[in-house]
């Protein structure tokens, strides 16, 4: 399975487009939220039309996943808790959204909604805990947030992550976490886009302007993980001690280029 996960897109439509371009090379794209951008001058309601177009396009070229961030929040559930009813819809055009998953190959890849109340955090916790009970050979989570105490949640000066999320990772110990919203994180000193949490790899995409996004490119067969952004490109094997400094490579690994689209790809 080869997987390309984006984050933070924030309706840039440019990011969106080469996401669209570059999707009939992989098996499976995750959209680990943040699509909505609430500072942007178009209205947060046509952003979330566009924004389902796009998802529909891109479901059309491969499988897909997302979650919501905190910028995709747009109404309040039943309970009073902020949601994002425009990524509960998602689901009426095909697209597995907050509270699913899906299992492809062995791996069973759990989609964890933006929680705003403690409702919403314990339906999560439960969510966690059924899929922990599925069979499966691989646990992946997308959770938009990342992980408290961690250099994928590092500000500069602080750690942005999610308390919560770090305990979740803990009591279940999944392979991968797949995670963006604290933009910066892969790009300050003493942050990383990549880390572990006991046997667990947690990864914090990371964003920037223009094309080609901040992306993780993810093949199950190499069992490695190449993250490329305007930074340059890094790789870990999955396999392998994470070591740090992460080291730099001058090209992606051979596989990555397979099947390439174009020279910006
Ligand atoms: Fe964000």
């Amino acid at each position: 399975m080869r997987c390309l996960i984006v984050a933070d897109l924030h309706y840039s439509l440019p990011q969106y487009d080469w996401v669209v371009q570059e999707a009939p090379r992989y098996d499976l794209v995750i959209l680990a939220g943040d699509h909505v951008d609430l500072s942007s001058a178009v209205d947060g309601r046509a952003q979330m039309v566009v924004l389902a177009k796009y998802l529909e396009v891109l479901k059309g070229k491969t499988r897909i996943v997302t979650v919501s961030g905190n910028h995709d929040l747009d109404s309040r559930d039943e309970q009073g808790e902020k949601t994002s009813r425009w990524m509960n819809e998602l689901h009426t055009i095909g697209v597995p959204s907050d509270d699913g998953s899906i299992e492809i190959d062995g791996t069973l890849i759990t989609l964890c909604r933006w929680w705003d109340g403690p409702l919403a955090q314990a339906r999560l916790g439960e969510q966690l805990a059924r899929d922990a009970q599925k069979p499966k050979q691989r646990w992946f989570w997308v959770h938009h947030a990342p992980c408290y105490d961690s250099p994928t949640s590092w500000s500069g000066s602080k750690s942005l992550g999610d308390k919560a999320l770090l305990e979740w990772i803990n009591t279940y110990r999944p392979d991968m976490v797949f995670s963006g919203h604290v933009h910066q994180s892969p790009f300050t000193k003493a942050g990383s886009w990549v880390d572990r949490v006991g046997t667990t790899w947690v990864f914090n995409v990371g964003q920037h302007p223009g094309v080609p996004p901040a992306h993780l490119v993810y093949d199950s067969e190499h069992y490695e993980i190449v993250w490329m952004s305007m930074a340059g490109i890094q790789s870990v094997k999955l396999d392998h001690p994470l070591v740090r400094p992460v080291p730099r490579l001058a090209m992606p690994p051979a596989w990555a280029l397979e099947n390439e689209v174009s020279a910006t790809g």
